[in-house]
Order: structure tokens, then sequence, then C-alpha cells
């Protein structure tokens, strides 16, 4: 048996429509959202994010302000440059691609971002609304997830979800959504001190790999028709692979994601969501 391919850009189409539409009805107001981007150093994987971030938001209306700061760009200036985008009424939504470089402290800049401008979620207001269940802003690539399970029909009530990874930006927030009320998975979070990660993952009906590990879910850590979300996106020599073994994990699974196509492409339709709704909450 070959999985289901759950396909991430047939999905993000579908998010860029309904985001169009309610970028029209803005339109109708006489606002158009904006979204402001920065981009610090020069990682070539956060050059290639961002980019697609711009594109996707020119397409579906969203008005695109790009910052770029050198990699030495000091803490002062990274903040400063946060403070005016604050204050920008064209701005309506901020995103600073992490990892911020050399001894540049993300949280700390993440921690300055209006919350009501926060696009991505990260910041600890909206982090401990997703906690209290009243998020308005949920981070894109764990809100990315949850609405490849629902077009899919998957639904995760009294399932068993297993995330192999913990980090602020998927693992952990996704963990929340998972179990949330309505939602209501049974979910285990696992990480680099687990011991057998395989034998964890195979208690999965829904498996989250977002560790940044190439390959590191083989068929063994997968129950037979499992549902596979593969969150990693790594740079080989063998080009962009996941986390997961595709090929002979989507032998024993029941659905995945692939990579490249999966998760990827929902976290950008994700930030334009976020990026929308923020400047529908501006309108009041
Ligand atoms: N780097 C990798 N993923 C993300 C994301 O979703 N948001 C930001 N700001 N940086 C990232």
């Amino acid at each position: 048996m070959s999985a289901r391919i759950l396909d991430g850009r047939e999905v993000a189409e579908a998010v860029r429509a309904e985001v169009a539409e309610r970028v029209a009805a803005l339109a109708k107001q006489g606002k158009v959202p904006g979204l402001a981007t920065v981009l610090v150093g020069d990682d070539p994987a956060s050059h290639v994010y961002v980019r697609s971030k711009r594109r996707l938001a020119e397409k579906v209306g969203i008005n695109s302000l790009h910052f770029e700061l050198d990699t030495d760009a000091t803490q002062d200036e990274v903040e400063s440059l946060v403070l005016r985008l604050n204050a920008d009424p064209a701005v309506d939504g901020i995103l600073v691609q992490l990892p911020l470089p050399g001894d540049l402290d993300d949280k700390r800049v993440t921690s300055l971002i209006d919350p009501n401008k926060d696009a991505d979620g990260l910041h600890p207001y909206n982090l401990g609304l997703l906690a209290l269940e009243r998020a308005v802003l949920v981070p894109c690539t764990p809100q990315g997830v949850m609405r490849i399970l629902s077009h899919y029909g998957i639904n995760p009530t009294g399932m068993r979800a297993v995330i192999v990874g913990r980090s602020f930006l998927v693992g952990r927030p996704l963990s929340m959504l998972l179990a949330a009320k309505g939602t209501d998975a049974t979910v285990t979070t696992a990480h680099s001190r687990t011991p057998d990660i395989a034998a964890v993952a195979r208690e999965a009906d829904i498996l989250v790999a977002a560790v940044g590990v190439p390959g590191l879910i083989g068929r063994d850590a997968v129950k037979p028709g499992a549902t596979v979300i593969d969150v990693g996106i790594n740079r080989t020599e063998q080009g962009l692979v996941g986390d997961v073994a595709f090929d002979e994990v989507r032998e024993v699974a029941g659905a995945i994601t692939p990579v490249p196509g999966g998760v990827g492409p929902m976290t950008v339709a994700m930030l334009m969501r976020n990026t929308v709704a923020a400047a529908e909450r501006s309108m009041g």
C-alpha cells in the first residue's frame, strides 16, 4: 500500500483564495493590508523564504514592505526598526525572519513586536492566548499543519499524536493546538533527550516530525496507516529533504506530506492569513 499524499500546495491555494477575498473586502473599505518583512544577514535559506513570502503577499493584494539589515547589525538597530514598524500605520503585520545571525537575541526582538501586528504569532502575548485557547494570531507552521489535517478530513479527536521536536516555532504551539478542546488529540512531545524516539513515534496515529534532521523518521518509527506530517526542510546534497525518509515511510503510512510541497507552502499561506486578520482587527 502506498500512502495518500497530502498536497500542501493544493491546500495553500485554497487558503490563498480565501485570503484574496478578505483582502478584496478590506479594499472596499479603503484598506490595503501591509506586511513588513525584516531580513537580517545573508543566510541563503532565509532569503529564499522571505522572497516567497513577499511574492505571495503581492499576489494576494497585500502590500509588501521589505527591510534588510547586514549580518553585523546590532541588537539596537534591529530593535529600532521593529519599533518604527510598530508605529507605522501602513504596516499591519511584521515578520522578522528567524533565526537572527550571530549573537542577536531572537526572543527579545520577537517580544518587541506589537502583538497586534505579530503576523508570526510568536510574541509571548499571542503564545499565551494560544495556551488559553483564545488565540487570534496563531504561529504559521502549526496553523498550516492543522489546516492540512482539516482539508483532508483527518479529525484528530481521540487520536494519539506524537510531535517530534519542541521548538517554540513549531513543536510547542502545535502540541497546544492538537490538544485543545474541540480538537482533542492525546499529545506526546518527543525531543532530542527522548529515549527510543522510534518506539514513541510508533504509537502515533498522527506523527509530526519537526526537528531538522534529514530522514530521522524511518519506516520502523511509523505505525501502519498513520498520518505523517513532515515539517523538516533540510538542504542536502540530494536537494531539499524532510525529517521523514519519504520513500520507505510512504509504504507504511496511511497519509504523508511530501517535502517540498507539503507543510512549506502552508507556512507562507498562513502568514498571509494572519496579516489579513491583523488588518481586519485594525479596522475594528
Ligand atoms: N524561520 C523558519 N520558519 C519561520 C517562521 O515561520 N517565521 C519566522 N519569522 N522565521 C522562520
